[in-house]
Formats: structure tokens, sequence, C-alpha cells
């Protein structure tokens, strides 16, 4: 606690949203329409409380109520969540689901193979998978006919994390790997966290015998994969990198059972997060023209109309770099983040009590208009130099895609390379056209996700071939 939280009188509670049902609360709309809810939410406080029947959830939305969750009293804030058992049954003791000593030591083992030096070598890559597909799209979506841009953008991340983590080609239609991951990762993680009780593992549901399945697909390969790793030559992947890295302060690797856990984890919170940002942002496009127009006005100065998209190239992008930076405000791929309070605290003034749970949601603050002019209106320009995302004296956590403090994502540079890189490339060839129906409807899943996929039809540009 700060001196002047000490000094004020006591905290009070915070107000208990006012909308649910008796005794259930606003389980059943936060089962319907989670993102819907936390906005009606935000209307009644920036610390509110919501109650879920058995539990009551704390929503913290302001900028300083997401720091101080995150980065000035982070220890007390913990993953000790349903959401988090859920992923460690599949993720193991990975970088997202550790904490304390474990996890920073992991954290501090994997770091070197994030940095923005190493990461530039997969721009090749990701340029490569993004023509691949181009050139199927050539023998289908090209020939007409409305497809789910949101589906193709996951095949496309997970290629690009196959080949960039393990140097295996993971084709979601004819890998082993990719189909056992979507059905753990896209089908059953959050299906299993908004079950009202879930049945032990031992218990063989069918549920239950599908996850082992696919887990054990993915152990005996992914463990396969590292063996022979360790026996032959080191690849330029993310796995050698992370092989060959040593905790610089007592200077040990990680065994085959601790890569296994990272290997899983990346894939996880790497190939959906970037596909969700991808299929939203050519959505957000079709639907402003005019910014859409100013994208591949840069895109064609930068690179022409045939020339490759590379990291150097990207980096004089300065308007596609603020138009992600819009999209993930407006649709963050990480709509919301839950932790347990250990301790209880005060925030903003409001108390929460001990081994409460709170919500941290992008997807509200980003919306929050004392902070953001016009939330509701897509404008990239709020991030160009001298936008409103730059002015001084604004709240750094206004805006946290990323989450932030010590547990802010490692892979943000990643991502951000593999957004532009894969829209450059897709823009220089292709124009998209959304449809009207079925009407795209963001929704919560682990990651934000269109409930009925975003349809769309494709065309060659006037000007250009697919690879
Ligand atoms: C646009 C894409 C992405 C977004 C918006 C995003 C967002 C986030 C967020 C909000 C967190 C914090 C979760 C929490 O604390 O509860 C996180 C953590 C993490 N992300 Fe990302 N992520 C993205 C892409 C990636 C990629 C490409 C990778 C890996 C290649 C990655 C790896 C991780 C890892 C390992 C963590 C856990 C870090 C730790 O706690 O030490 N993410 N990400």
């Amino acid at each position: 606690m700060t001196t002047t939280e000490m000094t004020t009188t006591a905290p009070l509670r915070p107000p208990l949203f006012q909308g649910g049902l008796p005794f259930i609360g606003a389980l059943p709309w936060m089962r319907r329409d989670a993102l819907g809810l936390l906005l009606a939410a935000k209307e009644q406080g920036d610390v509110v409380q919501i109650n879920f029947g058995v539990r009551k959830i704390t929503l913290l939305a302001s900028p300083t109520a997401v720091e101080r969750a995150l980065v000035t009293n982070v220890k007390n804030y913990v993953k000790q969540t349903r959401g988090y058992a859920v992923m460690r049954k599949l993720l193991g003791n990975g970088l997202v689901t550790s904490e304390g000593n474990f996890w920073l030591r992991q954290r501090r083992i994997a770091a070197p193979a994030f940095h923005r030096e190493k990461i530039a070598g997969f721009a090749v890559t990701m340029q490569r998978c993004t023509d691949d597909m181009l050139a199927r799209w050539g023998q289908t979506h090209l020939q007409g006919g409305a497809f789910d841009v949101d589906k193709e953008m996951m095949s496309l991340t997970m290629r690009i994390a196959g080949l960039t983590l393990l140097s295996t080609d993971v084709d979601e239609n004819t890998s082993d790997v990719g189909a056992a991951l979507t059905e753990l990762v896209e089908r059953q993680v959050f299906q299993r966290v908004t079950l009202p009780f879930e049945l032990p593992m031992s218990v063989p549901t069918p549920m239950n015998r599908r996850f082992t399945k696919a887990r054990h697909t993915l152990d005996d390969i992914i463990l396969g994969i590292i063996r022979t790793r360790r026996a032959g030559a080191s690849r330029p992947d993310l796995l050698s990198m992370l092989m060959d890295a040593t905790d610089e302060e007592t200077g040990e690797s990680m065994s085959d059972r601790q890569l296994r856990d990272e290997v899983m984890t990346l894939f996880l919170a790497g190939h959906e997060t970037t596909a969700s940002s991808l299929g939203f942002t050519l959505w957000l496009l079709s639907e402003h023209p005019e910014i859409e127009a100013q994208v591949r006005q840069e895109i064609q100065q930068v690179c022409g109309e045939q020339g490759d998209v590379d990291v150097g190239s990207v980096m004089r992008m300065p308007y596609l770099d603020a138009v992600f930076s819009e999209a993930m405000r407006v649709l963050p791929p990480v709509p919301l983040l839950a932790r347990r309070c250990n301790d209880g605290d005060v925030v903003d003034g409001f108390a929460i009590p001990p081994q409460s749970l709170v919500f941290l949601s992008p997807y509200v603050t980003h919306r929050l208009a004392r902070w953001w002019k016009n939330p509701a209106r897509f404008d990239p320009t709020r991030f160009l130099e001298g936008g409103e995302a730059h002015q001084e004296g604004r709240p750094k956590y206004a805006y946290f895609p990323f989450a932030g403090g010590p547990r802010k994502c490692i892979g943000d540079v990643f991502a951000r390379l593999e957004q532009k890189v894969c829209m450059a490339r897709m823009l220089q060839r292709v124009r998209f056209t959304s449809l009207p129906e079925p009407k795209v409807e963001p929704m919560l899943a682990v990651s934000i996700r269109a409930r009925h996929g975003i349809p769309m039809t494709v065309a060659r540009s006037q000007t250009a071939s697919p690879a």
C-alpha cells in the first residue's frame, strides 16, 4: 500500500454491476456475449464488481488499475484461475502458465530467442507461407465465391509457427500436429473454461478421450523432434534457439520436458492471436476503403508491384504499423486477462478482497472515452507521430494489447513483424471484399474470434498476379 492510500479513509467496496439476474447474476450473459457484458459493466464504473452467482469478479478498467495489477503490485495478482488451470492441462508449465521462480528462469532463458535481430530472419518464411497461400487461392478462392478469412489466417499463422518454431510443415489439413492442435486449442480450451464444472480427465467422456488422444499425438511428435534435434544438427528455428539458450545467472539450459511445454505454449500463444489480428484487420480495412487505399499506396511506394516484403521494407511502412495498432485497439486479440488477487488490494480507492478474481480487459480499456476520442471509430492516425496515442501525459496503460510489466507478451516483436509481412504481401497481390452476411460478430474465445467467421471474396489486384 502506498503512503497516500494509508492516510485516506477506509476504501470503498466497488459498485456492484446492475444488470444480472437474481442468484446467477451475469453468468448467462457472460456465456452468451462476454464482450457486451464487459462494455455494459464499464458504463457503471472503472472499477466494478460483477456477480456471477457463486463468485463476484471485479473488472479493473481504468489505466491506473491495469497498471496496478500488471506492474506496480504484480506479485499480488497471480494466474491461479480456472482458465489457467485448463491451459496447464494442455501446455504444462510453459511461459504462459507458470509462475514464480520457475517462470522467471524460463523467461530469462527464452528471452534472447525473441530479440529483434533473431526474429528478423523469420520474415522470409512469413512471406513464403503467404505466397504459398496466395498460390493455393489461385486454384480456389480466386475463382470467385465466398470463403472464411478467419480460417485461412489460422492456417497461415499455424504454418508459420510450425516452420519458425520447429522447422516442421504443420498444415492443419495434412499434418497430425495441425489436426491435434486444432482439436485442443480451437475446440476444447474455451469450451472447458466456460463449462460450469469439469469432470476429471480420468473419466472417459468423449471430450476427455479426444483431449488425451490429441495431447498424446502432440507429445509424441514434439518430443520426437526434440530428441532428433539433440542428436543432430541445429536448425535456424526457435526450438534450436531455446535448446542453445542458457540461464545467464545459473548456466542451466532446458530439459526435454520443459522444451515440450514451451513449444506447445508458443504454438498456442503465437498462432491464434496473430491470426485473429490479421483476419479482423482485413475486415476493418474492407469496411474502410479510404484507409485501405492509403495502406495500398504505402506498400506500393515501398515495395512496388512485385518487390519482396522484408524487415527493411515493413520498417518503412508507418501507416501499416498504425493500422495494426489501431485494429488491436478496437479488437484486441486477447480481449480479457484474469488474475487472482492474493492478499487483497486498494485500487483507485476501492477495496479488492483477498483471494478474489479480477478481470483486466484491453477491449474495455481501449474504449474509455476519457482516453480515446470517439472510441468506436477506426482511425489509424491516432497512432501516427503526433496522434493522440503519443500525446504527453497520457497513462501508459490506456493501451495494452500485449499486456505489460514482467508478464508482457514475449512474442510482440515476432507478431508485429508477421502481421505486417503477411498483410503487405496479401495487399500487394489481391483485393478483399467483405460480405454483408453472415455478419461479422466479434466474440470472446481464448482470443477474440468472429462468431460466424469473416466471410469475404478475393480478387487479383489489377496490377499484380498472385505468386
Ligand atoms: C498479435 C499477436 C499477439 C498478441 C495480441 C499477444 C498478446 C499477449 C498477451 C495479452 C499476453 C499476456 C497474457 C497474460 O498475462 O495473461 C501474452 C503473453 C504471451 N505471449 Fe503473446 N500475443 C501475441 C502474439 C504472440 C506470439 C507470436 C508469441 C510467440 C511466438 C507469443 C507468446 C507469448 C508468451 C510466451 C506469453 C507469456 C509471457 C510470459 O508470461 O512470460 N505471443 N501475449
